[in-house]
């Protein structure tokens, strides 16, 4: 694929929708193939990551299609999933893998997952030590740590557990693994994570109670397939966020996005820094909270970022970087190591890419320090594979002086389908 060129924005202007939300219709896919019945899932994401996960559903006997832009997944319920005679490949994806193997350990069957080169070099003993204290039986490379992953399924038993990070993928491998155990699975996690699948499970009638930080789950015996409307991906409304609000001259509202609380810590952060964003139009869509909101664009200060809001703002901090650039003072990200184990290790290609451009900052073990204010210039970047790395620089680019043009656009594809052309109609 062509690189992305961008040029120096004059505003950007007019109402636009993202995709659907990769999280929720990762979740989706997989409750509604556990399910017993049918489940359609409505303005699902129909990008490379879910459709990996779909895929891998086939492989096990269900059928999953797309009607009139709708997921049609006929669920066999909790046990109905068959042998896989291949591997089963998540591609780019950590959600589809991790999540994948929560359910994967608790079947009566073997099976290999595995995805591309970035997907088999990020860490999986995450979810495999927990799984293996459950009962599974787990193997791969470095003991278990990488991709391919052998599961042989078993009977597993509830576990008691206190994730050590912050981590949906691990939290949601685990309460699916709980849905297939004996007994009643028990999780605390040090800070809350994104909770779509404690949400799906509420809108499923799985009993899950919730306490403070710890998370009860009682395993079903079965639960049926029901209809499920995916929100606007607030992660890809995040670029326009950003652009309309650093972009002079410019006013975007972007409608059904979703706002969960566990999600929007970039609306915080912004709002510190001096951003205008309003919501109107608030309501739900299947207990997930969605409203239409309204960017004009402002100057902005630097910030501090609160170790608090890290898991909120998670896939936000390549952008966030990039508001930092057009930020008068000096931001300081901290505490966010885990950006080292994304699609790439996302503190150093930030560094490296925005500094190309003649952005003033400085990597640390665990976050970076962003001195803003300076015009940046437009410079050939990479996305070192990465989508979110590649959407930040092409929204740089909307304020740097000449072009900018970012090769390694195609891993876009993996979350938002449309982005290029959804920013060219906002900015001519
Ligand atoms: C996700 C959880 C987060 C996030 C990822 C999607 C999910 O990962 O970065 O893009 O859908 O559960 P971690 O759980 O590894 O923080």
């Amino acid at each position: 694929m062509k690189p992305i060129v961008v040029r120096e924005s004059r505003g950007l202007q007019g109402t636009i929708s993202v995709p659907g939300d990769k999280s929720v219709t990762h979740r989706a896919i997989i409750l509604g193939s556990l399910a017993r019945g049918t489940t359609v899932v409505k303005d699902y994401l129909s990008a490379e990551d879910c459709l990996h996960t779909a895929s891998a559903f086939r492989l096990m006997g269900i059928s999953i299609e797309d009607k009139n832009g709708r997921l049609r997944i006929e669920g066999k319920g909790l046990h109905g999933l068959s042998e896989p005679a291949t591997v089963l490949d998540l591609g780019n994806s950590g959600t589809g893998l991790r999540l994948l193997t929560g359910v994967l350990a608790g079947q009566d069957f073997f099976s290999v997952v595995t995805g591309d080169e970035s997907l088999r070099r990020r860490p999986m003993r995450r979810v495999v030590d927990p799984l293996r204290r459950m009962g599974a039986e787990i193997e791969g490379r470095e003991d278990g740590n990488r991709a391919p992953l052998a599961v042989r399924g078993r009977r597993l038993k509830g576990l008691t557990y206190a994730l050590p990070v912050a981590s949906a993928q691990v939290k949601s491998a685990l309460l699916l693994a709980g849905l297939l155990a004996d007994g009643r699975t028990v999780l605390t996690e040090p800070l809350p994570s994104r909770d779509h699948t404690e949400r799906m499970f509420r809108g499923m009638g799985i009993p899950l109670e919730i306490e403070g930080n710890q998370l009860l789950l009682s395993p079903p015996s079965e639960f049926s397939g029901r209809e499920i409307v995916v929100p606007g991906d607030f992660s890809s409304a995040a670029f326009f966020i950003v652009a309309a609000t650093i972009v002079r001259n410019s006013e975007l509202r972007i409608r059904d996005v979703g706002v969960n609380p566990t999600r929007i810590g970039l609306l915080e952060i912004l709002a510190e820094m001096g951003a205008e964003i309003r919501f109107e139009n608030r309501r739900e869509f299947d207990h997930e909270p969605v409203a239409d909101l309204i960017v004009r664009s402002r100057p902005l200060r630097a910030v501090r970022v609160k170790p608090e809001s890290v898991p909120k703002t998670i896939d936000e901090f390549p952008i966030l970087c990039v508001a930092a650039t057009a930020a008068e003072g000096e931001t300081v990200i901290r505490g966010a190591e885990e950006l080292r184990m994304k699609e790439s290790d996302r503190i150093r290609t930030v560094a490296s890419e925005l500094s190309k451009m003649g952005a003033d900052l400085e990597e640390l073990p665990d976050g970076l320090v962003i001195r803003g204010g300076r015009k940046l210039s437009g410079a050939r970047c990479s996305s070192h594979g990465d989508h979110r790395i590649a959407m930040a620089l092409a929204v740089a680019g909307l304020t740097a002086s000449g072009e900018t043009a970012v090769e390694g656009a195609e891993w876009i594809e993996t979350s938002f389908p449309g982005f290029q052309s959804l920013l060219k109609s906002v900015t001519a």
